[in-house]
């Protein structure tokens, strides 16, 4: 099978939106063969997710896992857990795990190798603060986010969020995108697809993915509602 050239992620946090109705929204109005759809609930809705999307096209990802193969860690997942669960991906890295739970780069590193290890893709997150973009630091945050976070494996995807941009709906500007996607393609050992996240709307998804060097979105409020992730997956071509 060819590889995907657009990945449209929803990434559905601490939120429960009614799965059937979710899907059928987004099923209603189908995409293109390149384009591929991943839905990321919390991990107790994975179960039902797998049954629900079974023959859907849609694929199922989780929104973490831990570094160990397993053990003595109360509330975390193991990559092998959830590769049992049908899971094809994993997002590691956000920056709101880093920040709420103090995730550092050695920790997604080593969360990205045990995905990786168990056959799921690991979909790492970088992005930088306001202030280190104040400062007119993004390059350097986002450079050594990489270094020291993604292991070289051609099947990676980054994901470049501002933490700035997310679920605030002040997207970067277009330019910025395509600035900082140049950038981490040139940095990057492996040619692995590069997604934008950070207040993707229906509104801007459009200009979001005809930007060069953005490979795909990963969405978080505008994927709780099938409607407008439908739209924002038409808009990668349908
Ligand atoms: P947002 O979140 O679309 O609500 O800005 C994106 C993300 O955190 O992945």
């Amino acid at each position: 099978m060819s590889e995907p050239d657009r990945y449209l992620i929803a990434n559905w946090k601490m939120h429960s939106p009614p799965l059937p109705g979710w899907v059928k929204a987004v099923c209603a109005h189908g995409w293109d063969r390149g384009v591929e759809v991943v839905l990321c609930p919390p991990f107790t809705q994975l179960a039902a997710a797998q049954m629900v999307l079974t023959d859907t096209g849609i694929a199922l990802g989780a929104q973490d896992c831990h570094q160990a193969e397993s053990g003595a860690h109360t509330g975390d997942i193991a990559a092998s857990m959830l590769k049992k669960a049908g899971c094809g991906y994993v997002i590691v890295g956000h920056s709101e795990r880093r920040a709420q739970h103090g995730e550092d780069n050695a920790a997604v590193y080593a969360k990205a190798q045990q995905a990786l290890a168990y056959g799921l893709r690991p979909v790492i997150c970088v992005g930088e603060s306001l202030a280190e973009r104040e400062a007119g630091a993004q390059e350097a945050v986002v450079e050594r986010q990489l270094a020291e976070s993604v292991p070289p494996d051609a099947q990676t995807l980054i994901a470049y969020e501002p933490v700035w941009a997310i679920g605030t709906g002040r997207s970067a500007q277009d330019d910025d995108i395509a600035a900082m996607h140049a950038h981490i393609k040139k940095r990057l050992d492996c040619d692995v697809p590069v997604l934008y996240g950070g207040s993707v709307r229906p509104e801007n998804a459009g200009d979001v993915l005809a930007i060069a060097g953005v490979n795909g979105v990963l969405v978080g409020s505008a994927s709780l509602k099938g409607g407008d992730f439908a739209q924002i997956v038409g808009a990668a071509g349908s």
